[in-house]
């Protein structure tokens, strides 16, 4: 496991939220370690719309899956809200 899906892992462990945001989703690092009975609306925002095909491909079949294709650092994007947001690396 990366570092940083570990971290994911305990913040999920400790916050055990419904909903989760990642900024910077990349391909998803992370998301296999989510208990999607716990955590029933993941959504994902990243600039590249690769790394969201990506994110697609290994996570699509699970519900719940919100990914926005944005950017940022040009505009806010209203989502409604989540009680743990993460955002590793993209800050
Ligand atoms: C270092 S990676 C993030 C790593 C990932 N969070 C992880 O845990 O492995 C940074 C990500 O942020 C995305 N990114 C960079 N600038 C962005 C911006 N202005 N808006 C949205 N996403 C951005 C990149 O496309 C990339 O997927």
């Amino acid at each position: 496991m990366t570092q940083l899906a570990e971290l994911f892992k305990c913040a999920l462990d400790m916050c055990l939220p419904d909903s989760v945001v990642v900024l910077g989703v990349a391909g998803g690092n992370g998301l296999e370690h989510m208990d999607y009975l716990v955590t029933t609306r993941i959504v994902g925002v990243d600039i590249n719309v690769r790394y969201l095909e990506k994110v697609e491909q290994r996570f699509g079949k699970r519900v719940g899956l919100e990914l926005h294709c944005h950017d940022l650092a040009e505009s806010p994007l209203r989502l409604a809200p989540a009680p743990l947001v993460h955002a590793a690396l993209v800050l």
